[in-house]
């Protein structure tokens, strides 16, 4: 696929408590990347539906969706070291035995740990919007991307999106139509108050105080 990466490793400050979490919980909840097909029922100990979330940032809404539906399995993938440490912590915190972390780039992790229509459902929640036009090739939501999700969920498995960037919001919306293997399910514009199937973060929340609107999305795999 495209070597051109979705996300630049900010430095970013990273407290000692994260340093920590990672240091002691990472053997715990973490899965190392490698290049071998994971096998979810080993990894949770049980056969429960998979749901993926592509750059969890900190975790809020993972933890939250993983508080909410016990009997689903997480799998949260990031980039940014502050945020796996912030939730490792939350993840210990709550006593959450249905969530994993993969640190690495999410479009290895999909060609290389991912199995084909292994994923019940996945969650892309506020992407980053690379908002100048030279860097919307960085954006992760692009053609081929949208085929390696569609290679990964099960048959009529669901792909939910959110974004709080008017220009990305068209970038999606001719993606999806270009793509055409995704059948839009719901599809809202909206305040904050008609997110789709997820709990509201604080990431929406900067959003809607800058004066942004809110783009979700729920989608199916055709077929
Ligand atoms: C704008 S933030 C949104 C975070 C979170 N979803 C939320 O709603 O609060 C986007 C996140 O995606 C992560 N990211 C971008 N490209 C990624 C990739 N290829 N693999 C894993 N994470 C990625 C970034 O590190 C960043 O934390």
């Amino acid at each position: 696929m495209r070597t051109i990466k979705s996300y630049v490793k900010r430095k970013g400050r990273i407290t000692d408590g994260q340093n920590l979490a990672i240091k002691n919980l990472w053997s715990k909840y973490g899965v190392d990347f490698k290049k071998e097909i994971l096998d979810f029922p080993s990894l949770f100990c049980n056969e429960n539906p998979i749901y993926l979330e592509i750059g969890f940032g900190d975790g809020e809404l993972l933890i939250k969706q993983a508080q909410l539906y016990p009997k689903i399995n997480f799998i949260g993938i990031e980039v940014h070291d502050p945020g796996i440490g912030h939730c490792l912590l939350q993840i210990e915190n709550h006593n959450l035995c249905n969530v994993r972390i993969i640190s690495h780039d999410a479009i290895e992790v999909l060609e290389e740990q991912i199995g084909n229509t292994s994923l019940e459902r996945i969650n892309i929640y506020f992407p980053d919007p690379w908002p100048k036009k030279k860097h919307h090739k960085r954006r992760i939501i692009q053609l081929d991307f949208l085929d390696l999700l569609y290679e990964k969920l099960f048959s009529k498995g669901l792909l939910y999106l959110a974004t709080d960037w008017e220009n990305y919001k068209e970038h999606i919306n001719f993606s999806i139509k270009d793509h055409g293997k995704f059948m839009s399910i719901q599809y809202h514009e909206h305040e904050g108050d008609q997110a789709i199937d997820r709990p509201t973060s604080k990431f929406e929340q900067r959003g809607l105080k800058k004066g942004h609107k809110i783009w979700d999305w729920q989608l199916r795999k055709l077929i």
